[in-house]
């Protein structure tokens, strides 16, 4: 089976993301993480513990940073996910309790115990896997993956979503992308050049709602106000299917193209949360680039096969 640490912000994508996650044959869960990013940590870890609730997942929730790296005043979107991040459809208030270790020191414990199992799936902010880098450097060789639901690219003219250049969690915090994408671990970022070239749309929403059981009349529910977001800036009837996309490349990286080379993420200025890969074999002066690891960017998805996918999963 494959281990997996869910590092995420709750929001609707990640709820999603979550409910393929646990049902994925072959696929173990050790723990949720939480950081800041769609709305405040507490709103984001909360919604962590309803969920894992609901899912009747028994792995520990441990709660993570409640903002950037470096003092930036957080940006939370309640405009996309709604003010309580999952659609507001008042689900109930959690009774289960976080983990008391914060959320770095469950990553690095699981991966110190597990060496070479367990890959990370990050789709919210990337601070915490800064801090577990941080403080345990060497968890860095330890890991089987990383892979990141971040980035815009722009390979199929998919700029950013939080600007014209910048993809939201890498935006809340690009010190942290900055630092995750120079360690020496795998990192493949699935951005937006692929997560916004996979659109659930109304129709495929309502077939899991209709044959999904809970977790479909779930989805349904809470991705209502995402989808009319969708439709008010995008004239799209349907939502990206964003985070899902960082799970599937975790376990089925065949359904993804990906592209090698050292990344950066700049953080200030009008170009704030912009990733950059540096083309193989451009020679580059000064060397802030070749001395960094080549890191996989996600440049093309069979967007289909993952929707046969996610359905699939989610309703058998
Ligand atoms: C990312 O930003 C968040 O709003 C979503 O949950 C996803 O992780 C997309 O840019
Ligand atoms: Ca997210």
């Amino acid at each position: 089976a494959r281990a997996i640490i869910f590092d995420t912000d709750p929001g609707v994508d990640d709820v999603m993301a979550l409910a393929f996650l646990t049902r994925l044959p072959g696929v173990e869960l050790r723990a949720i993480t939480t950081t800041f990013g769609n709305l405040a940590l507490e709103a984001t870890t909360r919604n962590a513990l309803t969920i894992a609730e609901r899912f009747g997942l028994d792995v520990p929730v441990a709660q993570g940073a409640a903002h950037a790296l470096q003092n930036d005043q957080p940006r939370f979107v309640p405009h996309v996910h709604g003010a309580d991040g999952l659609g507001d459809v008042h689900l109930p208030v959690p009774r289960r309790t976080v983990d008391p270790r914060p959320a770095a020191d469950v990553i690095i414990d699981l991966v110190r115990r597990d060496p070479g199992a367990i890959t990370l799936v990050g789709v919210g902010p990337f601070t915490n896997l800064a801090h577990a880098l941080h403080k345990a450097p060497e968890i860095a060789g330890l890991v089987a993956g990383v892979s990141l639901m971040g980035g815009a690219f722009g390979t199929h003219g998919h700029t950013g979503n939080v600007s014209p250049v910048a993809e939201a969690n890498v935006a809340a915090d690009p010190w942290a992308a900055d630092i995750v994408l120079g360690a020496s671990w795998p990192v493949t970022m699935i951005g937006l050049d692929v997560t916004q070239e996979v659109v659930m749309d109304e129709a495929y929403l309502a077939a899991l709602r209709d044959q999904a059981a809970d977790a479909g009349r779930l989805i349904w529910d809470i991705s209502r106000f995402y989808q009319r977001f969708h439709e008010q800036t995008r004239g799209l009837r349907g939502v990206f299917a964003h985070d899902s996309l960082a799970v599937a490349h975790a376990v089925r990286p065949d359904l993804f193209t990906t592209r090698s080379g050292s990344v950066r993420a700049v953080a200030g200025g009008i170009a704030h949360g912009q990733t950059i890969q540096k083309p193989r074999g451009l020679l580059c002066a000064p060397s802030s680039w070749d001395d960094r690891p080549e890191q996989a960017v996600a440049v093309g998805v069979d967007g289909g096969a993952f929707l046969d996918l996610y359905r699939r999963v989610l309703v058998a």
